[in-house]
């Protein structure tokens, strides 16, 4: 028959399997049957194809389903290989069900409909994640830590402050994922290859039993749109992006021995038998990297692309389901490593007090009696290259003294008393003073958990 004729002189030759997305559409392989079925539900309800011809096809397309992707015939594409299949099942009645319809508009429905589920899996593990980080959080309003800027020592802060820091940034992409998600759930279906159709469609009617939020309606945008791809690589992107830092960072902390990882998230050396590795962090860390190139790759295949349709878009989805697996991943896997891992709370106040970290609140204290906070500032960074780690709070607050002295030509203790300098020299108390909302103090902190 004419398909069979059409399909001989397009065989695709040495181009064949350069041609042919089959293997990768196994990611749209149950799309495309939900799209096949409501396309024909459809075609049926609007006396485009007869009921008993529609019954048959979609009783076709259950067997072609049972049978799985790995048992269809060759084709170019999953959408062509279903379709034979059907017809193979059905007969010649089978192409009816590529009625009003064409494989642009078709495969913009899949990816969309694949996608949907890709980006509501990653949210729902960001979701899981921040729980994670509330609950570890509400154990540790009171472990005091060493805060970094430049990963050097700055001020002290809590663990609960710093993991909460990941929360806020997780909550915001869960919100990029759920907005591209808005913009995903429409259905492009009834576009046909980009111009429309003289047939009667509703594409509402299939939209709404595909489970879209309506359709994208211009058909040219419809059969054409991948922006919807970009927005779901940079979202998954920037996802990757916030937890890379959190790995990073517990990276670090493992190797000053402040966090200990659970053994099931390190892993450990062939040859040298003591190690124990922050292995899945190090593979978090690393997962922003594909997924940055991922969004990177989206955009430049788009780039310049002329409106309608281009073969160039077929190599434009299947990394980007990948990456959402990935990205779902490590947000599962940096969730459970923080909720696993142990903060030693010892060395951890030992540590928040080294590099002179209360230094600003000493500034501040003589700020707020009075001194113009410049002045206080030079006084406190004159006396910091004297300070030693070793120093407590008595030995601190003279040496600050020394510096006031030769600074303003009068002791510090004119100004502010001695019990005040050592209180806010202690790292707790310096955690403590600072209840500024969102600051670090116990009690902003559990403000905000309460919230
Ligand atoms: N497999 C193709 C894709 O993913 C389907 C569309 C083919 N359309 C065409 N006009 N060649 O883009």
């Amino acid at each position: 028959d004419d398909t069979a004729v059409r399909r001989e002189r397009f065989s695709g030759g040495p181009a064949r399997e350069f041609l042919s997305s089959l293997a990768a559409d196994a990611a749209i392989f149950e799309a495309d049957l939900a799209v096949d079925r409501a396309h024909t539900v459809m075609l049926a309800e609007q006396g485009i194809v007869d009921g008993g011809v529609a019954g048959e096809i979609l009783a076709g397309l259950d067997e072609v389903e049972a049978a799985g992707h790995g048992a269809l015939p060759d084709g170019e594409d999953v959408h062509e290989a279903i379709e034979t299949a059907v017809i193979d099942r059905v007969g010649p009645d089978g192409g009816r069900m590529h009625t009003a319809r064409s494989r642009n508009d078709e495969v913009a429905t899949c990816i969309r409909y694949r996608l949907r589920e890709d980006l509501l899996d990653a949210a729902e593990a960001t979701v899981a994640a921040r729980e994670a980080l509330v609950e570890v959080a509400e154990e540790h309003a009171e472990t005091v830590m060493p805060g970094y800027t430049h990963l050097q020592p700055a001020q002290p802060t809590t663990v609960a402050h710093y993991l909460l820091s990941y929360e806020g940034g997780l909550a915001r992409d869960t919100e990029r994922l759920l907005d591209a998600y808005d913009r995903v759930n429409r259905s492009p279906l009834g576009a046909a290859a980009f111009a429309g159709t003289p047939f009667d469609v509703d594409r509402d009617r299939t939209a709404e039993l595909l489970g879209f939020e309506g359709t994208v309606r211009n058909s040219m945008d419809a059969a054409s749109a991948r922006d919807f791809l970009a927005e779901t690589a940079t979202a998954l992107a920037t996802l990757a992006t916030t937890l890379s830092g959190l790995a990073e960072d517990l990276i670090v902390f493992s190797n000053k021995g402040v966090l200990g990882l659970a053994d099931a998230y390190a892993s450990t050396s062939s040859i040298m038998p003591q190690k124990k590795n922050p292995d899945t962090l190090e593979l978090t860390r690393g997962v922003a990297g594909d997924a940055i190139g991922e969004a990177t790759g989206t955009l430049s295949l788009l780039k310049g692309l002329p409106r309608a349709y281009n073969r160039d878009l077929q190599r434009a989805h299947a990394s980007v389901f990948d990456i959402a697996g990935d990205v779902r991943e490590a947000t599962e896997i940096a969730a459970g490593a923080v909720a696993t891992a142990e903060w030693d709370a010892d060395a951890l106040a030992a540590a928040a007090g080294e590099g002179f970290s209360t230094a600003t609140g000493v500034a501040d204290l003589l700020a707020m009696a009075g001194l113009p906070f410049r002045t206080a500032h030079e006084i406190v960074a004159s006396a910091a290259p004297a300070v030693g780690d070793g120093d407590g709070p008595a030995t601190a607050a003279a040496k600050v003294d020394e510096a006031a002295q030769a600074v303003l030509g009068e002791s510090l203790f004119e100004r502010v008393s001695r019990d005040e300098v050592e209180r806010v020299l202690d790292p707790a108390a310096s955690v403590a003073s600072r209840d500024s909302a969102g600051g670090p103090a116990p009690e902003a902190v559990a403000a905000d958990l309460t919230a």
